[in-house]
């Protein structure tokens, strides 16, 4: 029988990334080998994206470009998947012809059905409905060969509405998986040769709150810093108005939690991160960030920023700077404000033009260009446990890892190493990257 080949391209965040891991796994259960060659694909799945207008634009070029390999083959099985078919549901078939089938975030578990269903009727097939069980999180993706990282999806959706977003719409209200399942998955992804694993929500602070079972985040944490073979957790995201005391105190208490925190601030001005709903003042999130110092002096703290939110002035923007100027964040994602049709912040009034947006977020980058290339030249000199991940893609000789606090490090060595966790001298910090040298442990 020939191969069938499954090509997938995904848009979004690491949850989405994770989506397309298990989709992958379900259709290689139907014989569909993954092809990173979208001409030689069965089938082919877009999976998109909705959190900004750009995402969008790029989903749908995306889905053009594909459409005309599916002219060419008319048995070429086409998929729309994720938060932006979520959004558009059947639209997206009277928006582009022949599309076969169109499935939202909470509908990958059942991909195989609905696959069979295309392939019998050969019809379009539409599944876009919220479902109050947690299927979809527990399809298990066995790691890639020679794999050391997997993420695992702790819960489902999110319930704090901050007024410009969309996930709340497109993932559904928040729901959290039984620990015991969590940690009987990164038990098997131990067995498989996981050494790390991120932990995905939109907000695992809040993790079991709603379950009334008093299992809360820090002790999914303490529970995960047991298993054997896991000698690395990461989550992400965390957001600040539930970052609480304890978790904060597991930077300095558990062993395997990395050094590092996402923790996305999105605006330094009061006024504004009231408009934005997002639960906290500029002096809890900087009492917080300088609380994580206190207990981890080598933390890194990473954030997102949104520039241009409707009614943002130039003085709120520059709180904002100022923030990020007292903070120094080791990185920073900053976005133009993007409107989200069903949004409260779409009914604000204000709005920020193109050109000022632009600009704003242009001297917010060149500012954390310079904090971030200020934090990466302050390594130079010290020693980095880097858990080695691969061969370094611009050099064969160099073996590419990253570091607890998540700095990529490239150095030179075998790929023995690979899956392990090694003493690195860093020599020169880069903007992207630092470089260094392995020293015997
Ligand atoms: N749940 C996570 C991530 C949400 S999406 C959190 O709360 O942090 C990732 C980032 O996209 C957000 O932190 C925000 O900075 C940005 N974002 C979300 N909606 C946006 C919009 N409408 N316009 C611009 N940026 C947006
Ligand atoms: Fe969006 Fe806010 Fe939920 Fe994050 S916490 S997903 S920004 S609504
Ligand atoms: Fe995008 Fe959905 Fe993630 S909108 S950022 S893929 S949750």
């Amino acid at each position: 029988m020939r191969k069938k080949y499954l090509h997938i391209t995904t848009f979004g965040c690491q949850m989405n990334v994770h989506d397309s891991e298990q989709m992958a796994v379900l259709l290689a259960e139907q014989g569909y080998e993954q092809t990173e060659d979208s001409t030689k694909a069965d089938c082919i799945l877009i999976n998109t994206c909705s959190i900004r207008e750009k995402a969008e634009q790029k989903a749908f070029s995306e889905l053009g470009r594909l459409m005309k390999l599916k002219e060419k083959n008319p048995d070429l099985i086409v998929g729309f998947a994720g938060c932006l078919a979520q959004h558009l549901g059947a639209r997206v078939h009277s928006r582009v012809k022949n599309v076969d089938l169109v499935f939202g975030t909470h509908n990958i578990h059942r991909l195989p059905e609905m696959m069979e269903a295309v392939q019998k009727e050969r019809k379009p097939v539409t599944e876009v409905g919220f479902s109050s069980s947690l299927h979809s999180l527990g399809i298990f993706a066995p790691p890639r060969d020679g794999a050391i990282s997997a993420f695992v999806s702790i819960m489902q959706g999110c319930d704090n509405y901050c007024a410009y977003c969309v996930v709340p719409y497109l993932r559904g209200p928040e729901k959290s998986r039984e620990p015991e399942d969590i940690v009987g998955e990164i038990e098997k992804l131990a067995g498989c040769g996981i050494r790390e694993v991120t932990l995905l929500g939109q907000n695992v602070n809040s993790y079991g709150k709603k379950s009334g079972r008093g299992d809360d985040f820090v002790s999914l944490l303490k529970k995960i810093n047991e298993i054997e073979g896991i000698e690395r957790i990461r989550f992400t995201t965390s957001h600040p108005k539930d970052l609480s005391n304890e978790l904060i105190g597991c930077f300095g208490s558990l062993r395997k939690l990395c050094r590092h925190i996402h923790l996305p601030v999105q605006s330094g001005s009061n006024r504004i991160l009231k408009r934005m709903n997002r639960g906290y003042t500029a002096e809890e999130y900087l009492e917080k960030t300088a609380r994580l110092r206190r207990v981890c002096p080598e933390i890194s703290i990473t954030s997102d920023v949104i520039v241009g939110f409707p009614g943002e002035t130039r003085k709120d923007y520059q709180e904002t700077i100022d923030m990020m100027e007292k903070i120094r964040f080791d990185s920073v994602f900053s976005f133009k404000y993007s409107e989200r049709k069903g949004t409260a912040a779409g009914a604000l009034s204000g709005k920020v033009p193109e050109a000022e947006k632009r600009q704003r977020l242009k001297e917010l980058q060149a500012l954390q260009d310079r904090h971030t290339q200020e934090k990466n030249t302050s390594l130079e000199g010290s020693v980095q446990e880097v858990l080695v991940e691969g061969p370094s893609r611009n050099s064969r000789q160099d073996m590419t890892g990253r570091t607890s606090c998540r700095k990529i490090v490239n150095f030179e060595g075998r790929p023995e190493l690979i899956g392990r966790t090694v003493p690195v001298r860093i020599s020169r910090g880069y903007l992207h990257s630092l470089r260094g040298k392995q020293i015997s442990s």
